[in-house]
């Protein structure tokens, strides 16, 4: 890639497109799943040598569970098997992982995969991974408007302690603002991603599922990225 282009510094990526992946080939949609996580490896060793700082990854939505228990009893169990082993790699290129959602109601074995990988990539410094796990921003909402409650009704802080900065700080994870958010397969809204932290951000929607999401295809989205003007509510430069 060009080394003139300028890098996004928080990158969120909706992993979409997965079940349809498998279905176009005569395969089940779990299959999508497992390929994904081929396509993710290399997307993160992707943007570390890129230079990306922060990735924000959706990888399973609050709203999830309402799918069929057998897909998610599949990628509960592809979580395990990814924090345990495929992800390790992580460890040695420097990756922090971080996870930001809600940890009920995920089985004891998913956290404790979680609380590993958390712990053993702490001191990384290259590109911090934060994947988003049982994640919703509504439920951020709630759950960080209670933790501030809380920390007003203790006599922690006053109510003019509470800002945008403050409110930031106690997100799930208190990480930059998003610079540009990704989501593959065409579809064309969020989720429930990351509302707060998107306010700002540019948008791109490949019509590729996620896992042909290749390195090739996120230079393609760094270089779209170039094209947008960021304007932040001032006017044109
Ligand atoms: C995204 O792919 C992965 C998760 C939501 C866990 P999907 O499973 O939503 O795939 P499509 O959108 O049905 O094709
Ligand atoms: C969003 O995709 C969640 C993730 C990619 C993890 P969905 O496939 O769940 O979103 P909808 O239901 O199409 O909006
Ligand atoms: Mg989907």
């Amino acid at each position: 890639m060009d080394k003139d282009l300028k890098i996004p510094n928080h990158v969120g990526i909706i992993m979409d497109g997965n079940g349809r992946w498998a279905q176009e080939r005569g395969m089940v949609r779990t299959m999508g799943h497992k390929n994904a996580i081929k396509t993710l490896k290399a997307l993160c060793l992707h943007m570390a040598d890129v230079g990306v700082k922060y990735a924000s990854l959706y990888a399973f939505s609050t709203e999830n569970f309402k799918r069929e228990k057998s897909e998610v009893d599949y990628l509960m169990d592809l979580f395990i098997t990814s924090f345990k082993k495929e992800f390790k790699f992580l460890i040695e290129k420097n990756v922090r992982v971080v996870f930001s959602g809600r940890r009920e109601p995920l089985p004891e074995k998913v956290l404790e995969a979680m609380d590993e990988i958390q712990e053993q990539t702490k001191n990384n410094k290259d590109l911090v991974l934060n994947i988003c796990l049982n994640y919703g921003s509504h439920a951020e909402m709630v759950d960080t408007t209670k933790k501030i409650c809380e920390m007003y009704k203790e006599g922690k802080i006053a109510l003019d302690d509470i800002n945008e900065e403050f409110i930031q700080k106690n997100l799930y994870q208190d990480l930059p603002p998003l610079d540009y958010v990704i989501r593959t397969s065409g579809e064309l809204r969020l989720s429930n991603f990351m509302m707060y932290q998107a306010s700002y951000a540019e948008f791109y929607f490949p019509k590729v599922y996620f896992p042909d999401f290749t390195p090739e295809e996120f230079d393609k989205a760094i270089l779209e990225f170039n094209h947008r003007n960021r304007r932040f509510g001032g006017v044109k430069k």
